[in-house]
C-alpha cells in the first residue's frame, strides 16, 4: 500500500523491470531526486499545479520557430552543465558551449570568403577568419564549419519576417591548412525570447534577459568530437552575466576595427579526438 513514506520505494519497484539499463538508471535516479526535492521544499498542491501547468505551457509555446523546452534547459544552466560534463577541458581544446534553441540543420553550403549576410540592409561589415587544429596543433583539413548568428538588431532570421530564409547562416569547409573565412555583419547582443513561460520565469527572478554578442560555430569531422561552441565579443557589457551561462574565459574573442566601419575577428579552434555526432535540430 502506498503512503507518504513508502511511495518512493513503490515507484522504484514498479520501474525496476525497465528493459533498457540506461533508461532504468536514469529514471530511478530522477524519481529519487524529484521526490527528495518535493519533500525538502514541502511542495504544496497549488505549487505542484503551477509547475505542471508551466510544463504544459512550455510545450504549447514550442513550434516551428521556437523551442521553449530547450530555452528552459538553457535558463536552468542544465544545457551548459551537460556540455561541460561531456567535453574535456584543460588540454588546450576549445571549450564547448550550448547549442541554443536556434540552430537549424541544412544551412546553405558556402564558398570560401562568401558572405552569410543574405540581406544587404544594415549592420557593420565583419570578416571572420578561423583556423582549426587538433590537440597537437596540426591543421584539421576538410572539417565542416557551420555558422549561425543573430542580426545587427539581435534577432535570428526565423524570429524576424524582415530577414530572408537562412540569413546569417552558412556552412564552410576548412582548407588544407585548417583555415576558413567568411564575411558577415557584426552581431549584437540580444534578449532571449521573453514572450512565453520562460520569460515569465526570468522576470519573476529579477534577471536581465541578455546574451552577449556572439557567433555560433559547429565544427565536425570524422575522428573528432563535434565541437559546438560560441565566440563572444569581449567588449560586450553582459559578457559577465550571460542569462544562459554559456560564456567561459576561453571563448571571448576580440572584434578588431579594420578601417571605415569594418570589423575583423580571428579565432583558433582546437578539436579533440572523438566521435562525429550532429545534434538533433531544436527547430526545423
Ligand atoms: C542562442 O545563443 O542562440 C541562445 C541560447 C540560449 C537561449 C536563447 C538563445
Ligand atoms: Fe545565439
Amino acid at each position: 500500500m502506498t503512503g507518504a513514506d513508502s511511495v518512493t520505494a513503490i515507484v522504484q519497484e514498479a520501474m525496476s523491470r525497465t528493459a533498457d539499463p540506461r533508461l532504468r538508471e536514469i529514471m530511478a535516479r530522477l524519481v529519487d531526486h524529484l521526490h527528495a526535492f518535493a519533500r525538502e521544499v514541502k511542495l504544496t498542491e497549488p505549487e505542484w499545479e503551477a509547475g505542471v501547468d508551466f510544463l504544459r505551457r512550455i510545450g504549447q509555446a514550442s513550434g516551428a520557430t521556437k523551442n521553449e523546452a530547450m530555452l528552459l534547459s538553457d535558463l536552468l544552466g542544465l544545457s551548459t552543465l551537460v556540455v561541460l560534463l561531456n567535453n574535456e577541458q584543460g588540454r588546450g581544446e576549445t571549450d564547448a558551449a550550448l547549442l541554443g534553441p536556434f540552430w537549424r540543420d541544412h544551412s546553405p553550403p558556402c564558398k570560401p570568403g562568401e558572405s552569410i549576410a543574405r540581406d544587404p540592409g544594415g549592420g557593420e561589415p565583419l570578416e571572420v577568419r578561423g583556423r582549426v587544429s587538433d590537440l597537437a596543433g596540426k591543421p584539421v583539413a576538410g572539417a565542416l564549419v557551420d555558422v549561425w548568428q543573430a542580426s545587427p538588431v539581435g534577432l535570428y532570421e526565423n524570429q524576424d519576417e524582415a530577414q530572408p530564409n537562412h540569413n546569417l547562416r552558412g556552412r564552410f569547409e576548412t582548407d588544407a591548412d585548417g583555415r576558413f573565412h567568411f564575411r558577415s555583419v557584426r552581431p549584437k547582443g540580444y534578449p532571449i525570447p521573453m514572450d512565453g513561460p520562460c520569460g515569465e520565469l526570468v522576470r519573476a527572478q529579477g534577471r536581465h534577459p541578455y546574451r552577449p554578442a556572439h557567433l555560433h560555430f559547429m565544427l565536425a569531422k570524422e575522428g573528432y568530437k563535434t565541437l559546438v561552441t560560441q565566440v563572444f565579443a569581449d567588449d560586450d557589457e553582459t559578457i559577465g552575466s550571460d542569462v544562459v551561462f554559456g560564456v567561459t574565459p576561453g571563448l571571448s574573442g576580440r572584434f578588431e576595427r579594420a578601417g571605415d566601419g569594418h570589423w575583423k575577428l580571428e579565432y583558433t579552434f582546437v578539436m579533440q579526438p572523438g566521435t562525429r555526432r550532429i545534434p538533433r535540430a531544436p527547430i526545423p
